[in-house]
């Protein structure tokens, strides 16, 4: 199996295996540089370098890189610091009243569901939760949730705990039958796997930019089709939901004309420009290419941990539906099992009772062995 990236690319995978991209993915160096090039100007030069078109320009880097990751209009994406703001603005944008529902997971991430549980105390709208026996979200549930009073469907496209995927035109296809819009986290997601918001037919998503993305926390990347841009109010608002943000009139608001009315504040700009840099690196190499890839660590993985006689919690381990594998060891203390692979520098994470590893492009057929080797070895220390 060829390598995607040179292995200098990525500098904390010369030091660990790391397989933890669903909890926080390493930078490039090249995304790492860029937003501590901001940073340093900022502290030594102020608004002489960094003035308002420049701050204007970091807000149109995200929307372009955006716009390519995601099959989008540029004016569809806005920038934001984390997907769990851009939800709850979406959550309070659409405030379903008393007669309305919005149906999502309770297994799902909680900044997906507790929107919609806070908007719900002030509306009385109804949350719809499925049930989702054994960490699998049942498709057929789901549907039976969704009726003529369903608002919005909030979803993760992949979920944060067993990598389960959701095919997203099939919920777009019941969400619209009920006249729903369909609100997807693609954290999980954005930079790992393809994604085409016209061919799924998405009205909004959100994600976050320090997870399969490779930028760093503080930025993020949200999605909202062009239909809503009339009609849609979001939650959250401030200076730069306008479209004049530099006119400073407070005693009338105006939205902007597109997603940028998302906008409300300013972000972590080195952050921003981190996002960006990281982002286009992956469009470069290629989403396609990074989902096959990664999908192939993830097959060596679970062939693997067959053969120590790991329990699978990824739903159908051996039909991969993105890299997250999610697996649990028979008699043995799974955290302490995450534990020590960290000690032993595979970096993974404790989840729902199980070992979650999450490979992504810059990992190689002999990390997964590394980290393997090491699991075998961990194994029989108890
Ligand atoms: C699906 C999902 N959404 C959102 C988040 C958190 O995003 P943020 O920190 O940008 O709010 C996570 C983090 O694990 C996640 O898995």
């Amino acid at each position: 199996m060829d390598t995607l990236v040179e292995a200098d690319v990525f500098p904390a995978t010369q030091q660990y295996t790391y397989l933890n991209a669903a909890s926080v993915a390493p930078m490039s160096k090249m995304a790492a540089r860029a937003t501590l090039d901001w940073q340093e100007d900022l502290a030594l030069r102020g608004t002489v370098h960094f003035d308002e078109e420049a701050e204007s320009r970091v807000f149109d880097s995200l929307r372009e890189v955006g716009a390519g990751l995601l099959g989008a209009f540029p004016d569809e994406i806005a920038g934001a610091s984390n997907a769990s703001e851009s939800l709850c603005s979406v959550a309070w944008a659409l405030s379903p009243g008393p007669g309305n529902n919005v149906v999502s997971s309770r297994i799902e991430f909680p900044s997906v569901v507790y929107p919609w549980l806070r908007v719900a105390r002030s509306t009385g709208c109804q949350v719809r939760l499925t049930k989702d026996q054994n960490h699998v979200i049942d498709f057929d549930e789901l549907v039976s949730l969704v009726d003529d009073q369903t608002s919005a469907v909030c979803l993760s496209h992949v979920q944060y705990s067993t990598g389960q995927r959701l095919d997203l035109k099939a919920l777009s296809d019941v969400a619209h039958r009920h006249g729903a819009l369909l609100v997807v986290d693609a954290t999980q997601s954005a930079g790992a796997v393809p994604i085409d918001v016209v061919a799924d037919d998405i009205d909004i998503l959100v994600t976050s930019g320090y997870k399969w993305l490779c930028g760093p926390f503080g930025a993020a990347l949200m999605f909202v089709r062009r239909a809503l841009h009339d009609s849609i109010e979001p939650g959250l608002v401030g200076w730069r939901s306008t479209s004049q943000v530099f006119d400073f009139q407070a005693d009338h608001l105006e939205w902007a004309p597109n997603a940028s009315r998302f906008e409300f504040g300013t972000l972590a700009y080195g952050c921003a420009i981190g996002l960006v840099t990281a982002a286009q690196h992956l469009l470069e190499v290629g989403i396609e290419n990074i989902y096959r890839y990664n999908l192939g660590l993830a097959a060596r993985l679970v062939e693997g941990l067959s053969t120590v006689g790991a329990e699978f919690v990824t739903p159908a381990a051996d039909d991969l539906q993105s890299s997250i594998v999610t697996a649990r060891f028979p008699g043995q203390d799974q955290a302490r099992v995450a534990r020590r692979l960290n000690e032993e520098g595979v970096v993974v994470s404790p989840r729902i009772g199980a070992v979650r590893f999450a490979p992504h492009l810059y990992n190689t057929a002999q990390d997964i062995d590394q980290a393997l080797e090491k699991l075998e070895g961990i194994l029989a220390e108890s």
